[in-house]
């Protein structure tokens, strides 16, 4: 089956069949983000670190193009390493999801701690730099900033890092370790946020990728973030009241006399009735 048929499948129905952490916002961002890619020619290969079974691995996967190859690095069978238990990669299950879901052809599996490795390990193993590059392995303060240095040392003009969990409140290790790696000063920058993953990548790419993502958020507001503009996005669906808050028709109108009373008083009834 051709490349974009088996990624529309995984979209659709495939990923519910892989146990793992993925948000349907994220997926999106991430679609989008390599769709610039393709457009503004950004090579190079993927990576996670992290990859338990392979559901966001799948999907970064099936963005491959020609010549690409994508690497995934996991403990898998050293759960001793995992102390704080995030996520349990299962080299079996990630192996037989990927048969069923992609291919093997261009897949490097890497069975080991992220803190053994460095970026140069990364780029040897793939054979060049990284256009995508998703951490989701150790949650510690210490690991995260460790696999961001592995990241950006590996990633190629253009390419976009994704990091899992800074803003889930059961993983505050994640956070504290990216915001330790930003207190020296980096070549990357924070660009996005949304889906619970938080995007960077090298300054002078970050305005294309905000114009591509703008558009599918639900709702999108411009942050400063670790000294960079970040554009969060919020992909849950729109409230009545906000929905019809966006109808020009309405703003023109809402302020006017009898309306005005009218909404008062709904808004004082629903208040009443509780
Ligand atoms: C939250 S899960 C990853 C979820 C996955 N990205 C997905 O799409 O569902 C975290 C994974 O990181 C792995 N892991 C934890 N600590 C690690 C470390 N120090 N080095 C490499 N992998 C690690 C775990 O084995 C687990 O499979």
């Amino acid at each position: 089956m051709h490349r974009r048929a088996r990624l529309d499948r995984y979209l659709k129905r495939g990923h519910r069949y892989v146990h793992g952490w993925v948000l349907p916002g994220a997926a999106k961002m991430v679609v989008a983000i390599a769709a610039v890619q393709r457009a503004q020619a950004v090579g190079g290969h993927i990576a996670e670190i992290g990859v338990h079974r392979g559901r966001l691995f799948i999907l970064l996967y099936l963005l491959r193009r020609d010549g690409e190859r994508a690497l995934a690095i996991d403990l898998f069978s050293d759960q001793e390493r995992n102390p704080e238990h995030s996520g349990h990669g299962d080299l079996d299950i990630f192996r037989a999801n990927m048969a069923r879901h992609a291919d093997t052809d261009s897949l490097v599996v890497h069975e080991g701690d992220s803190t053994a490795i460095d970026g140069a390990t990364v780029t040897r193993l793939l054979g060049g730099a990284c256009r995508l590059f998703s951490i989701d392995g150790g949650h510690t303060p210490e690991i995260t900033a460790h696999d961001l240095a592995v990241a950006e040392a590996a990633l190629a003009p253009g390419g976009v890092i994704i990091l899992d969990d800074v803003f889930n409140e059961m993983w505050p290790g994640v956070s504290e370790g990216l915001n330790r790696y930003f207190h020296a000063r980096r070549g990357i920058v924070p660009f996005a946020i949304g889906g619970n993953k938080t995007f960077l990548c090298a300054p002078p790419f970050a305005a294309r990728y905000i114009d591509a993502l703008r558009p599918i958020a639900v709702k999108t507001a411009e942050r400063d973030f670790l000294g960079a503009r970040v554009l969060c996005c919020d992909f849950a669906p729109l409230s009545l009241a906000e929905r019809v808050g966006r109808y020009a028709a309405w703003r023109a109108v809402k302020d006017i006399g009898p309306l005005k009373i009218a909404r008062r008083a709904y808004h004082l009834a629903r208040a009443a009735i509780g």
